[in-house]
């Protein structure tokens, strides 16, 4: 196996990352400095970075997690706020692939196979992200035609969105959002743009894989289905 497909799988970081880290002189396989084209053989080589161990998980963990508002996404945050790993009881490391907003709500997928986390991630793969957007008041047909088309935010043009409608209850909207890339923030960002304030933001999909009628703070392993989903595109 390719080193930096080790070292993602492994949970470091995605490979080209790896990549760096590999050239920075920190990675030693069997004692060696490792190079770029270093190959492993996983079941018997020892790989390090600075010193410490680095190895494949011997099984590997896929759940959703329905993260609830006022939670954050990083393993210890450092204002002391509550993670989202404070929901999950897992004997393994898990990581997020991607994050939610502290006071976004929703789907979110957890697991220790970084290789998956990465790829789910890439860009490259357009993997669609829906939201389901509650904003104040009334939402017009031209506003709704602005989001679709890509907002422009200082001088810069977001990425077009699919919106859909979905309810006005005489005080909110409920609209339908789907994106692509996933820039920092950018759902919050778009409706910023066209001065609507959003009430609540939950993702209820990445890719194929639902959120569903998981409850607030619950974990779900995934399907085989769901996980295969993202390794066929
Ligand atoms: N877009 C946002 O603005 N926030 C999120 O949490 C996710 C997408």
């Amino acid at each position: 196996m390719r080193l930096n497909k080790f070292l993602s799988s492994s949970g470091v970081a995605s490979r080209r990352k790896c990549d760096e880290i590999i050239r920075s002189g920190k990675v030693f396989v069997n004692g060696e400095v490792a190079t770029l084209g270093t190959e492993i053989n996983e079941k018997k080589d020892v790989v390090t970075i600075d010193g410490v161990r680095v190895k494949l998980p011997s099984n590997f963990v896929y759940l959703k997690l329905n993260k609830p508002k006022g939670y954050a996404c990083t393993a210890s945050d450092e204002k002391g706020r509550k993670t989202i790993f404070n929901l999950v009881d897992s004997k393994v490391r898990l990581f997020s692939v991607g994050r939610l907003d502290y006071n976004t709500e929703g789907l979110i997928l957890l697991t220790n196979d970084g290789e998956f986390a990465n790829l789910v991630m890439h860009p490259r793969f357009h993997f669609e992200k829906e939201y389901h957007v509650t904003v104040e008041g009334e939402v017009k047909e031209s506003e709704l035609a602005v989001l679709r088309n890509g907002v422009v935010e200082n001088g810069i043009r977001m990425p077009k969105a699919k919106v859909k409608f979905l309810e006005y209850d005489g005080k909110n909207t409920k609209l339908s959002v789907v994106i692509e890339e996933g820039q920092n923030h950018q759902v919050r960002r778009m409706f910023d743009a066209i001065g609507k304030v959003i009430v609540l933001l939950k993702r209820v999909r990445i890719g194929m894989v639902k959120l569903g009628g998981l409850s607030r703070g619950k974990t779900k392993p995934m399907s085989q289905e769901e996980i295969a989903s993202f390794m066929e595109e």
